[in-house]
């Protein structure tokens, strides 16, 4: 198998933009795809102010920026993945989505190319059998955000050859990511644990419990976490957490796993988390990561 110097990261929205923040700062050549221009200059803005940021911490010597923003590039035309090595998959929680995306990139990229998904709950196996080469293909779910969390959960689907999945345990090392072997199952290893907790936390909410602010406050100070389960979903976006409950519930029956009514409500009102500028907290502005 060839070597992978080029990457396409297709989705420029919460996660894509952070994945392509890791390759292109890893020396990738990375090149990002969204049917949304608006979301590709977002996702452009965010790379810029976040290494901005790192040059600020002292965590990035300063000329880095431009030759890291050198081998990042943006476009709405998916052909111009033709000379990727490696497809991440990052967009919407939708398995005909997600298919419909991959037959189209099997018809563009060359045979040698891997694709791999960042689902958080769709069956890497069933996403595989839509892409035509599910030897090539494999599961790498990335952690919000990206940019910032070492961890990538790696999963085979059945049909994911050994040779596609050395090959994609050894770029997420060379990414500067700790990979993680975990079986094709829904939420894998973090989202068994996360989608039921944070909606726990969801009803506390809906019940009346306690404050949104007070739950962040009790499960922070308790148990040590960076971020309460209500902040960390202001971040996820509701529209996003619903699409993962959806997914989760649908396949595992899970009744902690199903969407809180409150999400849909919040979701009606345009409360999507930090992205709108309010969700269970507000927010003065709507910029992700500091873009
Ligand atoms: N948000 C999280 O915390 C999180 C964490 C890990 C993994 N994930 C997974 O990452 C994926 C994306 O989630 P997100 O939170 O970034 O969603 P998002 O809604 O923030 O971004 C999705 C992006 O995909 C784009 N898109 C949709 N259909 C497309 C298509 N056919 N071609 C190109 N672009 C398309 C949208 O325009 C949007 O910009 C999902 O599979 C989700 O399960 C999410």
């Amino acid at each position: 198998m060839s070597e992978i110097k080029t990457i396409g990261v297709a989705g420029a929205g919460t996660m894509g933009a952070g994945i392509a923040i890791v390759c292109a700062r890893a020396g990738f050549r990375t090149r990002v795809f969204d049917l949304n221009q608006q979301a590709v200059e977002r996702a452009r803005d965010q790379t810029e102010a976040f290494l901005r940021k790192s040059v600020e911490r002292g965590k990035l010597a300063p000329e880095k920026l431009s030759e890291i923003m050198g081998q990042w590039s943006g476009s709405t035309s998916l052909s111009d993945f033709s000379d990727c090595d490696l497809v991440i998959e990052a967009v919407f929680e939708s398995l005909p989505v997600k298919h419909d995306l991959f037959g189209k990139l099997h018809q563009i990229c060359p045979p040698h190319a891997l694709f791999a998904s960042n689902t958080s709950t769709i069956s890497i196996t069933e996403i595989a059998g839509g892409s035509g080469r599910a030897d090539r293909f494999v599961g790498m779910h990335f952690c919000l955000p990206a940019q910032l969390m070492k961890l990538v959960e790696m999963s085979p689907g059945l049909n994911t050859s050994d040779e596609t999945f050395a090959k994609a345990w050894a770029l997420c090392e060379a990414l500067g990511q700790k990979p993680v072997r975990t079986q094709d199952t829904p939420g894998f290893v973090l989202n068994y644990f996360l989608i039921p907790f944070n909606n726990d936390a969801i009803r506390l909410v809906e019940q009346g419990v306690a404050e949104a602010a007070d739950i962040d406050l009790a499960i922070k100070t308790a148990m040590g976490y960076a971020m309460g389960p209500l902040e960390l979903l202001d971040l996820v976006g509701m529209d996003t957490q619903k699409l993962l409950c959806e997914a989760m519930h649908g396949i595992t029956n899970e009744p902690r796993a199903a969407c809180p009514p409150l999400v849909r409500r919040m979701i009606a009102a345009g409360w999507l988390g930090k992205k709108s500028g309010r969700g269970f907290h507000t927010y003065a502005d709507s910029k992700m990561f500091g873009a």
